[in-house]
């Protein structure tokens, strides 16, 4: 069995649930905190082990890309001056030379087909599907956990999460199998059911180790819900073929593509952080 080793994260979309922040301005750049969304995404994959990156981009996605570059001057200026504390928080947005490379989906056709565009990168390989706007508050990385279910069960296993029954139409569905829980065997996926057909109210959330034959099941180009070419049915057509299973991952994960997901992780994450969390308290009740 092989290690996983490699993560794809697709970053083509639009955003356009954040205009007009995002018009200009790739939304993994958005900051929480003080981190824009990309790099808590990759270092949770490094936490897992992973090195080798593929970002998806598309049009204004540039920034993703050059903020894992070294700056030159900025660095140069900070250790002139002796303030090495901040030179340190830079050292999550370096990367080993080579081990992020970008691929151009140029036209946004859907999940499925930007994942499609990272095949070269993949090859005959595992690996794992991060979406960055769904951030992680968690004591174990999210693709660790992910990872160690993979090699538990040599097989695809995807994030899911339990969600109110009315909010199916937003999500992949699974129809689930054996489930002690933690882990259910996966017997189907529908990409965003309505409440009154969706198999269950377990759903799939951004965070993916899949093996390699995807590739040539979203190479037939199908357009699913949406009239996109949705990764949830290029994953359907696995099933019965290779294991697939649900985890459900410990810790919190927030939607950041949604405004109020986002508002919420900042305060999450502020109050997890001994610089900031007294700090935050201090105005909170303010907004009561
Ligand atoms: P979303 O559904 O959140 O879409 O995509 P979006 O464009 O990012 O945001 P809104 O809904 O317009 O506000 C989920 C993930 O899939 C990627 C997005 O970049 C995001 O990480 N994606 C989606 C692509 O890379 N290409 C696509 O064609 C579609």
């Amino acid at each position: 069995m092989k290690s996983l080793r490699k993560a794809v994260l697709p970053v083509a979309g639009l955003g356009t649930r954040f205009l007009p922040a995002t018009k200009a301005m790739a939304k993994e750049m958005l900051p929480v905190v003080d981190k824009p969304l990309i790099q808590y995404a990759v270092e949770e994959a490094r936490a897992a082990g992973i090195e080798q990156f593929c970002f998806v981009t598309g049009r204004g996605k540039v920034s993703l890309v050059e903020h894992f570059d070294v700056a030159f001057e900025l660095e140069a200026t900070l250790k002139e001056r002796g303030k090495l504390d901040t030179l340190k928080q830079l050292e999550g947005a370096s990367a080993i030379p080579g081990s992020i490379v970008s691929v151009r989906q140029q036209v946004p056709l859907g999940l499925g087909h930007a994942i499609w565009c990272a095949r070269a990168f993949i090859g005959d390989d595992p690996f794992a599907i991060m979406l960055p706007d769904d951030l992680v508050l968690a004591e174990t990385s999210w693709v660790k956990q992910l990872a160690d279910a993979y090699t538990e069960t040599g097989g695809n296993v995807v994030a899911v999460e339990e969600v109110p029954r009315e909010h199916t139409n937003r999500y992949g569905i699974l129809k689930v199998g054996k489930d002690d829980g933690r882990m259910a065997e996966v017997l189907g996926l529908v990409e965003k059911p309505k409440p009154e057909e969706a198999p269950s109210n377990l759903s799939i959330v951004g965070r993916y180790v899949l093996m390699p034959e995807v590739i040539a099941e979203l190479a037939r180009f199908e357009k699913g819900a949406g009239g996109e070419i949705q990764l949830t049915d290029g994953m359907a057509r696995l099933i019965g073929r290779q294991p697939f299973h649900g985890l459900r991952c410990t810790g919190r994960r927030f939607d950041c593509g949604d405004k109020a997901g986002y508002l919420e992780a900042q305060l999450a994450f502020a109050l997890s952080r001994p610089d900031m969390a007294d700090k935050v308290r201090a105005f909170l009740p303010n907004y009561r």
